[in-house]
């Protein structure tokens, strides 16, 4: 299982790359606002300098949720480095937008997904990575990880090729029962990996 983190705070990415078993990275609009990158130029230059530190895939959420915008945006993402997975939200225009990206040669990763009917459609679509929001899930009063186990089943038998990231990880917990359930990636924030 590979590890990303999920930050868009340089010195915790840092941290993270510091032990040596650091795989990429995750960021999103909110986690961007918090370290106080705004407008287009500030949040490129941002992803150029994770790409630079970590050597992994790193993804870059399109903030707009039509098809023309979120092909646009994520075409500017792409463009910034190759290794940007451009995370597209589970939306009806967005599996349109992933599968225009996937027929384009660009990475993607399906952001929240909370049912195994989305996971479907995300792979059909050609996603390189799905991301269940586990934490969310839990929130909700279900099992997050049930979710992961369900999805590696479907995945398994029908022989999809997206990889499932588990997200929204809050704890130790969840990185080790998304380890048990064939969660290909975790990704999390660095207090609950160290
Ligand atoms: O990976 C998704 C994540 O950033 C959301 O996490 O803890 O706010 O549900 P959380």
């Amino acid at each position: 299982m590979k590890f990303f983190i999920d930050t868009a705070n340089i010195d915790q990415i840092k941290e993270a790359h510091d032990l040596g078993i650091l795989d990429g990275v995750t960021t999103n609009p909110s986690l961007m606002a918090k370290e106080g990158i705004k407008g287009e130029e500030a949040i490129a230059n941002h992803y150029k300098t994770i790409c630079e530190l970590v050597d992994g895939d790193i993804s870059a959420e399109v903030l707009s949720t039509s098809f023309e915008e979120m092909v646009e945006e994520g075409k500017v993402l792409a463009a910034i480095h190759p290794n940007i997975v451009v995370k597209v939200p589970m939306i009806k225009d967005g599996i349109k937008a992933i599968k225009w990206f996937t027929d384009n040669g660009i990475k993607t990763n399906c952001t929240l997904v909370f049912s195994a009917g989305q996971a479907i459609l995300a792979a059909k679509a050609g996603a390189t990575y799905v991301s269940p929001f586990l934490g969310r899930i839990d929130d909700s009063g279900w099992d997050g990880v049930q979710l992961i186990e369900e999805i590696a089943h479907i995945y398994n038998v029908q022989g999809f090729k997206t990889e499932i990231l588990a997200a929204s990880i809050r704890n130790g917990n969840h990185i080790t029962r998304c380890a048990a359930a064939g969660a290909d990636v975790c990704t999390c924030p660095l207090d609950s990996i160290l």
